[in-house]
């Protein structure tokens, strides 16, 4: 089935939390991916969207059982149960994530459309996110632009360094993957 009609869709009565026309492409969700390993205990996916990246995190050889999705988006999350099944899939904004298991999570990886947000809000996300995650672990966003798709304000007020990938010319359009840990 194809992602497509219904992302648009969305897209159009929901543009300010989407932000994208297209669902991310191959090349993008393989290099956030990268990230994960099959012996990791707990994952999140943040603003998971049709689950195009989610099927490059389980093409790594996690157990969908370890994956956890949280997707503002209700028309989303139903297409996410449908497609991959033993995924825990959460109607919820990612600032309300928690750990569901009592493991912290090993790496979150964030489709969350971080960079036009207002410091508040990439604070709120950011904050909860490193709450339940393990020391040190991976916070993977993908962006559009030319800067680090989280504010200075708030890699500051995180201790957050960052690493970046090459640009990713085949995306529509071209992106970029920073991956952010608190030091
Ligand atoms: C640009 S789309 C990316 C979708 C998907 N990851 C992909 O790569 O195709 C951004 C997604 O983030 C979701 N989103 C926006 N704000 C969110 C939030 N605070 N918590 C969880 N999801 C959010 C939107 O509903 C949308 O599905």
């Amino acid at each position: 089935m194809s992602d497509l009609p219904l992302f648009l869709g969305q897209f159009i009565r929901r543009p300010s939390e989407i932000r994208s026309v297209i669902p991310t492409g191959r090349a993008t969700a393989r290099e956030m991916a990268r990230h994960v390993s099959p012996d990791m205990q707990a994952v999140a996916e943040i603003g998971a969207g049709t689950g195009t990246v989610t099927r490059s995190i389980l093409a790594r050889g996690l157990p969908p059982e370890r994956l956890d999705l949280y997707e503002l988006n209700a028309a989303f999350c139903d297409r996410l149960r449908k497609g991959f099944p033993g995924a825990h899939v959460h109607n919820h904004p990612a600032q309300e994530m928690v750990n569901r298991t009592g493991e912290p999570f090993d790496a979150v990886i964030s489709g969350v459309p971080t960079l036009p947000m207002p410091d508040e809000l990439q604070a709120a996300i950011v904050g909860a996110a490193l709450s339940v995650m393990r020391p040190g672990a991976p916070f993977v966003q993908i962006t559009y632009g030319p800067l680090p798709p989280l504010s200075e304000i708030t890699r500051r007020r995180f201790r957050l360094s960052h690493e970046r990938s090459r640009w990713i010319w085949a995306n529509l359009p071209p992106a970029r993957v920073y991956v952010f840990r608190q030091e």
